[in-house]
């Protein structure tokens, strides 16, 4: 009986060692452990022996199925260092090749020049609001204290959309936004004050030349409380503009303008120089206009539902595009639509350095 299960071991040894893939082990396996195999019948004649004689036998198997196992998984894990050493050699990297060069996209000077801005204003404790390109007449118009048949409405050269057949009247009326002091409703109504508020945004007008293109953005702010006048305007443009251009002394001037929104009304100015051809932003014998600003008019007021008598306070609104031309010598608006790539990549900037309130402007 010895000789026979030494036997049996070298067979089975055989089979194990001559398979040369998984599928070959698995079927060496079946052979000898499997529920037919030899091991398995050796067990099972077990049964018809008398106790003395299964002792020893059934050891001599146990110690048998026990070596035959070892081996299988000896010869499983050979299999395997093998395979992944054939793998590992066919999928050697030659990393002596040139690298394939990589394109580094640029962040246009608009997406620039608004994450400073809100990297500013956000440290001058501002909130970010938004509102919708597309507009009805309320929030672009009535609202903002442009009667109906207001000359000031001409002025806008309105997009208006399509009429959808279900008019609801005048204040329903569609149409592409011409300023982003629409948000100054959209903000105001349906929340409390105190407000401190800036918006940012596409806006559209019927225009076309070196200075004006039909979609160009706007940067607003709106700060309502009990006791804002107009100094806290001039200081809140003085405060930004001097945070925006990275300049020390930079003058503030204000003139005389209308707005519907605002009563009274002003437009801005900041200090400037042009002595020989050389123009410079700060303290100097010119002044370049920016934007326009006033305190915000009683009627605006009370179409938020916020009480004129306890309220008041003041909202301004700029260009970014000029903003960005002025800070980073860009000389054409139209540019700034043409998709150029050459443009994009002289005057863009690196998507890995963004300006954020930690951080500060430069990124
Ligand atoms: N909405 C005006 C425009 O587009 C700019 C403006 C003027 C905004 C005065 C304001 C403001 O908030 O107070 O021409």
């Amino acid at each position: 009986m010895t000789q026979n299960l030494s036997t049996i071991k070298d067979e089975l040894a055989q089979v194990i060692s001559a398979a040369n893939d998984l599928k070959s082990l698995e079927e060496a396996r079946i052979t000898a452990l499997g529920k037919k195999g030899r091991i398995t019948d050796l067990m099972k004649s077990l049964g018809g022996m008398d106790p003395e004689e299964r002792k020893n036998f059934g050891a001599a198997v146990n110690m048998l199925k026990d070596d035959i196992a070892a081996l299988i998984e000896k010869q499983e894990a050979g299999l395997k260092k093998q395979a992944m050493a054939e793998r590992l050699s066919k999928e050697t990297i030659d990393v002596t090749l040139p690298a394939r060069p990589i394109t580094k996209g640029a962040i246009h000077p608009v997406t620039q020049t608004m994450d400073e801005l809100i990297s500013i204003f956000g440290s001058m404790g501002f909130e970010l609001d938004e509102g919708p390109d597309i507009e009805d007449d309320f929030h672009n118009f009535t609202a903002l204290n442009f009667p109906l048949g207001h000359p000031a409405r001409e002025m806008h050269d309105t997009f208006y959309l399509p009429e959808d057949g279900d008019e609801k009247g005048e204040a329903a009326k569609k149409l592409l936004r011409t300023h982003t002091s629409t948000v100054q409703i959209r903000h105001m109504l349906g929340r409390k004050p105190p407000f401190k508020m800036i918006c940012m945004g596409r806006v559209y007008r019927s225009d076309y030349d070196m200075t004006h293109t039909p979609v160009f953005h706007q940067i607003e702010g709106l700060v309502i409380d009990k006791a804002i006048n107009m100094g806290h305007l001039k200081g809140c443009l003085m405060d930004f503009l001097q945070a925006f251009f990275e300049v020390d002394n930079l003058p503030i001037r204000m003139r005389p303008s209308f707005f519907p929104f605002t009563e009274p009304s002003a437009e801005f100015d900041m200090g400037c120089s042009r002595k020989n051809g050389e123009f410079k932003i700060g303290q100097g014998d010119s002044w370049i206009e920016m934007g326009g600003s006033g305190m915000v008019h009683q009627n605006v007021l009370k179409h938020c539902g916020v009480d004129p008598n306890e309220y008041q306070g003041f909202a301004f609104g700029l260009g970014v595009e000029r903003l960005a031309m002025l800070k980073y010598g860009i000389p054409d608006l139209r540019t700034f639509f043409e998709s150029d790539v050459r443009w994009l990549n002289h005057y863009g900037f690196d998507p890995l350095d963004r300006p954020n309130r930690a951080t500060g402007v430069k990124g």
